[in-house]
């Protein structure tokens, strides 16, 4: 593990790798509560982020030489493409070969529907980490403790308002996340 903590600072900026290290606090402070192991929890952490500080351009290189496909709303975007590189660094580099681990690296850019527990439990980590300070991030911690999925709708809520604000393309991914989430939450009864 520190052999990979060695490697993943020396492939990203000082800020993310303070980011990194309060998602994986976050992560192991949410096992508990999503019932996953805190050692796998961890582990999606550390990954998750790991190829945020490539260039688009060495994004766009890498995909072709390891003939990663993106659909047309990923290709391009570095915020979409970082989490399925990523994906492949950890399965080929480290050898990481936890199915559950590797989707939760890949899918924490968008959430997907019928998402595990453990990929919610890194998308949670990644909104609500403590160096977080974006407007209504407390909302955001302070649901975690009444219902995790109502926290993790909330955070969904927020980025595709914030994206429309921004005119920019949700990816369907992310609507169908929050959707999934919504399910869950009727079916429960838990008052949204
Ligand atoms: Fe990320
Ligand atoms: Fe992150």
């Amino acid at each position: 593990m520190e052999d990979i903590m060695i490697e993943l600072k020396k492939n990203v900026s000082e800020k993310r790798y303070i980011h990194i290290l309060g998602v994986i606090d976050s992560a192991d402070e949410l096992a508990e509560k999503f019932s996953v192991s805190k050692e796998r929890a961890r582990l999606a952490a550390i990954f998750h982020d790991y190829a945020k500080g490539m260039s688009k351009k060495n994004m766009l290189e890498f995909s072709k030489a390891n003939k990663l496909d993106f659909d047309d709303i990923e290709y391009g975007n570095k915020e979409l493409m970082h989490g399925k590189i990523a994906r492949h660094i950890a399965q080929n580099n480290y050898n990481v070969n936890d199915n559950d681990v590797l989707n939760a690296i890949e899918f924490h850019t968008t959430g997907r529907k019928k998402m595990s527990e453990l990929e919610k439990l890194i998308c949670l980590a990644d909104y609500i980490e403590k160096n977080r300070d974006y407007p209504g991030v407390d909302k955001i911690r302070n649901l975690v403790d009444i219902d995790y999925n109502l926290a993790l709708y909330t955070a969904f809520n927020g980025t595709i308002i914030h994206l429309i604000d921004e005119n920019k393309i949700v990816h369907t991914r992310t609507v169908e996340a929050r959707n999934y989430l919504l399910s869950i939450l009727n079916e429960k009864g838990v008052c949204v």
